[in-house]
């Protein structure tokens, strides 16, 4: 792990305008840990409300959008544009599962996402992982370096060192079923070696990758723990700031752990 751990937590389509920006004013009252980013997803509606809020408190805490379009504006009914969350939001999910699978987004769309977020200097979330089928025929590794390869094709090496990749496997995405430790750094570092043999040895040593599927307080530690994971996205554990907050502190107490103790040398 390297650099501040980043913590973010995707409400997904929940919460009215009301409570969405009710919880993000409790969790602005919280002190940050300086080692750690802390960013919250909500829905579109209540994003620039939000963003007044944070800005007025002069709050650190980051927003990140769910989902915007690829276009920057015009006939696109329904949809937000990247240049929109300007100002807003610092970051942005593309290819999560949900959208993947439900709402049908091939790695074409978000190929074409992740360039419009990256030239609107908003950083994308790129959420890649396997099914459970996928996972039961091995494919795991397979599946992971063909979205790689996909949905990074218009970016450079020194774009793709900026973005933020989430490993999130579809089959621990709010089943309560959660990867293994030893499942995420087997991912984790195919994720690692897969951008170094694309973009370089700097850009992947560089890109900031996190776990997600089913992080509660109870586990977060052992994600945290491993070398090649910056941090987590949390859904479901995400809800309610009691159980939120826990999952950060986490992430401080151990990055407390990892600064080296630097001795005196006797003059
Ligand atoms: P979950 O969701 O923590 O509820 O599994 C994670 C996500 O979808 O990002």
């Amino acid at each position: 792990m390297s650099g501040q751990t980043l913590i973010l937590g995707n409400w997904k389509m929940n919460f009215t305008v009301k409570q969405a920006v009710a919880y993000a004013e409790k969790l602005s009252e919280k002190s940050l840990p300086s080692d750690v980013i802390v960013g919250i997803t909500p829905h579109t509606l209540a994003l620039s409300e939000i963003a007044t809020l944070l800005q007025d408190k002069k709050s650190q805490l980051k927003l990140a959008a769910q989902n915007a379009f690829y276009k920057d504006e015009g006939a696109y009914t329904g949809e937000i544009s990247m240049p929109m969350l300007r100002g807003i939001a610092q970051y942005v999910l593309v290819g999560h599962s949900e959208r993947r699978h439900v709402l049908r987004e091939s790695n074409d769309f978000i190929r074409e996402k992740n360039a419009a977020a990256v030239r609107c200097g908003i950083t994308p979330v790129f959420c890649i992982g396997e099914t459970l089928v996928e996972r039961q025929h091995y494919h795991t590794n397979q599946v992971l370096s063909d979205q790689i390869m996909l949905g990074l094709a218009d970016l450079t090496a020194e774009e793709v060192a900026e973005i933020v990749i989430a490993y999130e496997p579809v089959w621990a995405i709010g089943t309560g079923e959660y990867a293994s430790p030893e499942d995420v750094d087997k991912a984790v570092d195919k994720i690692r070696t897969e951008i170094t043999s694309m973009y370089g040895a700097t850009t992947g040593a560089r890109v900031r990758i996190l776990y997600g599927g089913s992080v509660t307080k109870d586990n977060a530690a052992a994600y945290l723990a491993l070398q090649g994971v910056d941090g987590l996205l949390v859904g479901g554990a995400s809800l309610s700031v009691s159980k939120f907050w826990p999952i950060v502190e986490t992430a401080a107490s151990l990055k407390k752990k990892l600064i080296p103790v630097v001795e005196k040398k006797g003059r």
